[in-house]
């Protein structure tokens, strides 16, 4: 991938700055966009991020060696899983052509929301990762993180992404399977995550070319004995943050000057963006985010988490803090490659971005008029009764319609194509084609086919 170094893009900077100047002139909101650096990105290390990416696409980190990170962040599915809700454990096949399974090794619940995408996750502002952000840097937890395994977290991580990459493991529906299937699994359900990772380290480090992969990454440390499940998470950090870094789109070219870079449509929907569809008041920064948390009353489908009508409401925010104020709030996710990453919304309720753009403009009525077809959901017969309860229950409907904090904006359907046409400009034409970031073979020597 190519990336700008750094003395070019300091030198840039200065450009950027007379543009910015420029654009203010124009239309004073503009000053608000701005685009991302080296500096944003933690320093590259190639013998992390090859063992890095082993780990990502490996097998060998599910209890039932079946299911890997890759299954739902691929690189054919913008590092998604082009479902609104996934299939983990116990499916077949990748993206959209993925089954729940079969018989006894059936899925025995979707995973609850929609994966997201890993784009620039690894910029230092990402302080934060999940829809509900339950993985956070936090100085005053002892591991530095504030995360779901309390002050037990592994020590030693080295940022939110890489702390992020510990918890699939120990998700029995994610990564682990059902308990009575494996060690790993049951060590899952029992809710001891220590000894998820002390298994999956020892799995890992029972292969001989591992022990070489991690040797090459971590040449201060004695191997094995001294490698913990944090080293894994690192690497697996140190790959994604490198491997889908993704801001030399359109528009970046465009903030350092480049101003054929974007289209004069593309440009007037970036002036709808930042000025009258107000939509900077979140998607603000670098990355088009604020790292807080809304409610923007999104529909709920899928088994939810727990919550509400029958458990099947996901109160978002207020699952971390236990703050009911925070209901139905999840952080505004990055905007970067936002064209790649459908189906959209926390748990993948919109199937174009059109949908999900109009949603924001007037989200009363999109709640209210939501058209269920459009979900992207592998048929299950157990589980597809449950998927619309408590979008069809007209209270909880009623609950999570009046948590909604966004007036609605009126754009003519021009300034909304418009606006599609920016946020397709943030799209880096890198991540187009992702072939490159797959390895060919993993080490464990299980397969990366489906
Ligand atoms: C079965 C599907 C599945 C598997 C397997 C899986 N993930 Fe995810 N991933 C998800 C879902 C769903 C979420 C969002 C969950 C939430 O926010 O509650 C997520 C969230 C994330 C995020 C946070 C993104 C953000 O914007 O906050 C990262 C990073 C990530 N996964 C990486 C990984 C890594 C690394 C692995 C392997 C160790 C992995 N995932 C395995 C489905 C999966
Ligand atoms: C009040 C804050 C807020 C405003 C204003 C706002 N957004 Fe959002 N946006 C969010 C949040 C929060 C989400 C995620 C909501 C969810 O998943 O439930 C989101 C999601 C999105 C998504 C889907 C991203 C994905 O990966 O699924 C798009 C696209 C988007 N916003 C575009 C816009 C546009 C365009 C505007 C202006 C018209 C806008 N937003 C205004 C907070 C906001």
């Amino acid at each position: 991938m190519i990336h700008f170094d750094l003395s070019s893009r300091l030198k840039l900077k200065t450009t950027i700055s007379a543009v910015s100047l420029m654009l203010s002139a124009l239309t004073p909101s503009l000053t608000f966009a701005i685009s991302a650096n080296n500096a944003d990105f933690p320093a590259r290390n190639a013998a992390k991020e090859e063992l890095g990416k082993f780990l990502f696409y490996d097998k060998i980190l599910s209890g039932n060696k079946n299911t890997s990170c890759a299954t739902c962040h691929h690189p054919l599915a913008g590092t998604g899983d082009g479902l609104s809700l996934g299939v983990g454990e116990g499916g077949r096949g990748l993206g959209i052509m993925r089954d729940t399974g079969s018989g006894s090794d059936a899925i025995h619940e979707r995973v609850p929301r929609n994966a997201p995408f890993v784009f620039n996750l690894g910029a230092s502002e990402f302080v934060r990762v999940f829809h509900d952000g339950r993985v956070e840097k936090d100085s005053n937890a002892p591991s530095g993180f504030r995360t779901p395994a309390g002050d037990a977290f592994l020590p030693g991580i080295d940022h939110a992404l890489a702390a992020q990459a510990a918890f699939p493991p120990t998700s029995n529906t994610e990564m682990a399977g059902q308990a009575g299937e494996n060690e790993v699994a049951d060590a899952a359900a029992a809710g001891d995550v220590q000894q998820v990772w002390s298994l999956l380290t020892a799995r890992v480090m029972a292969i001989d070319e591992y022990r070489t992969l991690f040797a090459k990454a971590y040449p201060d440390l004695k191997v094995p004995e001294e490698i913990t499940f944090a080293h894994l998470a690192n690497a697996i950090g140190a790959f994604e943050a490198a491997a889908y870094r993704a801001d030399n789109s359109p528009y970046d070219y465009y903030m350092m000057g480049q101003t054929a870079a974007m289209s004069k449509n593309a440009v007037e929907g970036m002036k709808t963006f930042y000025g009258r569809g107000q939509c900077a008041s979140c998607h603000s920064g670098k990355f088009q985010t604020d790292h807080a948390f809304h409610a923007l009353g999104m529909p709920q489908i899928g088994p939810g988490k727990g919550d509400g009508f029958e458990g099947h409401d996901d109160y978002g925010r207020e699952q971390v803090t236990g703050d009911a104020n925070d209901r139905y709030k999840f952080r505004t996710p990055s905007l970067r490659n936002v064209a790649l990453t459908g189906p959209w919304g926390h748990d993948g309720a919109y199937n174009t971005l059109e949908a999900v753009v109009r949603h924001h403009l007037d989200p009363q009525k999109s709640l209210s008029t939501y058209d269920v077809s459009q979900a992207v959901l592998p048929s299950c017969t157990d589980l597809d009764e449950q998927d619309f309860i408590v979008h069809n229950d007209e209270i909880s409907r009623t609950n999570l319609a009046s948590s909604i904090e966004i007036n609605p904006v009126a754009l003519t359907d021009y300034q909304i194509k418009q606006l599609l046409d920016f946020l397709h400009a943030l799209t880096d034409p890198n991540s187009l084609d992702l072939r490159s970031t797959a390895p060919k073979r993993v080490p464990s020597g299980l397969s990366l086919a489906d």
